[in-house]
């Protein structure tokens, strides 16, 4: 049996548990459960109890000496952070295309030319299995130094049976072999193929009736994503694909009104999608709509800066009532990062979320993001071990020394995995 882990005296224990509202929107995501010289006892992967240093050494008087002692005197401590949105399992690089954007090309004239997410497409069909499983479980070690213990990973970067079948073993793979819990996804409609180019209809047959079988069948994905945006699916498009993949137990997302206003807000509304992304150009009826509908807003700023757009109307999001999550992104094109609390710190500049808001939209809101509310993002009885050690004494200043990795320590499951 392994020891149990008390941690005790954090400066401050932003818990974010005993709110029942699921997910969070406005004054509910300024709710942090916090507790002053607080205490978690974790033991067999979960979380145990959660309380002041008081409560629990009380609680545990006659056990306090089994356990293996976490002092977090002067420390902030939270849960493990949720990454709700990645595309992480891929092949290659393209910082040549990082100088061509610098030098004015667009990110979709630099993807129409058969760049962007093609080039990727290429690089990953030529990786093998092998290979995307060693470059991914780096990105998944890098995370993890970053305080991030789930991520959510999109397969996209095949466009053919084989290869997103192979990005989504690659996860499956990693799922068991890695500390990190990872959330697949199927992004089969990440862009048309060039082979299809022309010919997009047959495309998105294609998909829905050999790709999407077969995903479900070998249970490859919990999700099914769509990028909807002129130029790749329509929105009746996506429609088809969403609803085509709710018949086979997949959960709708949206990759939604990123370059231009699209209609992608109300479509994620009108099929129930879990989550709407990007929305950096989303109309305000379908910022309306997805506060009724109950969609999560998952915002990607650092996608937003690295593509030197305007970030998404987060502040006005939340105060409209949508639940807001915030995610890298982590993609080779536009946001190559694994840095959440960058993706933080930015939410807080370039959306003006306040750092309590932040700090849910990381944690329990991209938990309900990507339904993994029960389990993790947030310190309660009975959720997964998946703790964070921060080098600062507060959330404010978590998210107010920016750019700055503050991770001092990292358990996941119960099991430390960064010192
Ligand atoms: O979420 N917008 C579409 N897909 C990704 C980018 C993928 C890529 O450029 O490789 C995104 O930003
Ligand atoms: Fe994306």
């Amino acid at each position: 049996m392994t020891k149990p882990i008390w941690i005790k005296h954090a400066a401050q224990l932003a818990t974010l548990a005993q709110y029942e509202q699921s997910p969070r929107s406005k004054e509910a995501m300024s709710e942090l459960g916090l507790v002053e010289d607080g205490s978690i006892w974790m033991e067999a992967g979960l979380v145990q109890a959660v309380g002041t240093t008081k409560e629990l050494e009380e609680r545990y008087a006659d056990r306090l000496h089994e356990a293996e002692v976490v002092d977090a005197t002067g420390h902030l401590v939270t849960p493990g952070l949720v990454d709700p949105h990645t595309h992480v399992v891929y092949g290659g690089s393209r910082e040549r295309e990082f100088e061509m954007r610098l030098e004015g090309a667009t990110y979709m004239d630099i993807m129409n030319a058969g760049g962007g997410i093609h080039a990727t497409t290429r690089m990953t069909r030529e990786a093998s299995e092998q290979e995307l499983m060693e470059q991914t479980a780096r990105r998944l070690d890098s995370f993890l130094t970053h305080g991030v213990t789930t991520v959510e990973g999109k397969s996209g970067y095949g466009m053919n049976v084989e290869t997103e079948l192979k990005q989504l073993r690659v996860m499956k793979r990693l799922q068991e072999e890695h500390p990190i819990d990872l959330v697949p996804t199927f992004m089969g409609a990440h862009a048309v193929p060039n082979d299809y180019k022309g010919r997009e209809d047959e495309y998105v047959d294609h998909l829905i009736n050999e790709m999407l079988p077969i995903v479900s069948k070998e249970k490859l994905a919990e999700f099914n994503d769509v990028f909807c945006e002129k130029g790749v699916f329509t929105p009746e498009q996506s429609e088809r694909i969403l609803t085509a993949g709710k018949k086979y137990g997949l959960i709708p997302k949206i990759h939604a009104d990123e370059i231009e206003p699209y209609g992608g807000a109300e479509l994620a509304a009108k099929v129930g999608a879990i989550s709407a992304e990007h929305l950096l150009k989303a109309s305000q009826e379908g910022i309306a709509a997805m506060a009724k509908s109950g969609t999560i807003a998952c915002l990607l700023p650092a996608t937003a800066l690295y593509l030197r757009e305007e970030a998404a109307p987060g502040r006005m999001m939340i105060d409209e009532g949508v639940a807001v999550a915030i995610s890298t992104d982590c993609n080779p094109g536009s946001s190559p990062t694994t840095s959440m609390p960058l993706v933080m710190n930015l939410a807080c500049i370039s959306m003006r979320l306040t750092p309590a808001e932040a700090l849910t939209a990381a944690t329990y809101n991209a938990a309900c993001a990507i339904n993994r509310q029960d389990k993790v993002g947030s310190l309660e009885a009975g959720k997964q071990a998946d703790v964070v050690l921060w080098n600062v004494e507060n959330y404010q200043e978590l998210q107010y020394l920016f750019g700055v990795n503050h991770v001092k320590s990292v358990w996941k499951n119960g099991v430390q995995v960064v010192k």
